[in-house]
């Protein structure tokens, strides 16, 4: 028996090997699949790395609006202007007081430079013969007394309006008589 195959085991080895040779064709092919599936997809990368990256090449400043959004800025910043030049002085108020508290006070609570203390009425006594009407004008205008002393427009805010100035004056000399 030895040295030759029985019929039935040359069959068995012939479709056996077509088998072998089934399987190596399929494996090559089950290679080759994998290979082409892995060039096809994207490669990986690492997340931290993309955002350093990122950061790196960020620029310095970062939203520049463009000649549009500057013009926005400057018309925001005109817009803010003009609305805080029309704002009226102490909320508008004509409480002779409230306004006397936020601006005439700092110089004639003490007298300074020469100005007529409130409720001095030695001081105020001449001033007052003068007429109120005079008064306001002074305090409206701006008033060089005799002694070199001065009185700002307004009490220095411009702002003020002539109903403001005239409540204040009245306040101040009616704490005087
Ligand atoms: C920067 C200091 C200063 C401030 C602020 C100031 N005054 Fe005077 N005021 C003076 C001086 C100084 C005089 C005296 C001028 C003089 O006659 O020599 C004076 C005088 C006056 C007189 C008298 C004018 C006259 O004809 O005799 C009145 C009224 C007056 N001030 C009202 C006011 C009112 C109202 C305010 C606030 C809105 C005010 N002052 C804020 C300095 C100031």
């Amino acid at each position: 028996m030895s040295g030759s195959l029985s019929k039935s085991d040359q069959s068995f080895m012939r479709q056996f090997s077509w088998l072998i040779a089934g399987l190596a064709v399929l494996t090559v092919l089950l290679i080759t699949l994998g290979w082409m599936i892995y060039n096809h997809e994207p490669k990986e990368t690492n997340p931290v790395a993309a955002k350093q990256l990122a950061a790196r090449i960020a620029p310095v400043g970062a939203v520049y609006s463009g000649n549009t959004g500057r013009a926005a800025i400057a018309a925001a910043a005109e817009a803010a202007a003009k609305a805080a030049a029309a704002q009226v002085a102490y909320g508008g108020t004509t409480d002779g007081k409230t306004i006397y508290e936020n601006l005439c006070h700092s110089c004639h609570t003490a007298g300074v430079a020469g100005a007529p203390k409130l409720g001095d009425k030695a001081a105020w006594a001449p001033r007052l013969a003068q007429g109120m009407a005079t008064l306001i004008k002074h305090a409206t205008e701006g008033y060089h007394g005799p002694d070199g002393n001065f009185m700002p427009p307004k009490g220095g805010n411009p702002a003020l309006t002539d109903a403001q100035v005239k409540a204040a004056v009245t306040w101040i000399t009616d704490q005087a008589k």
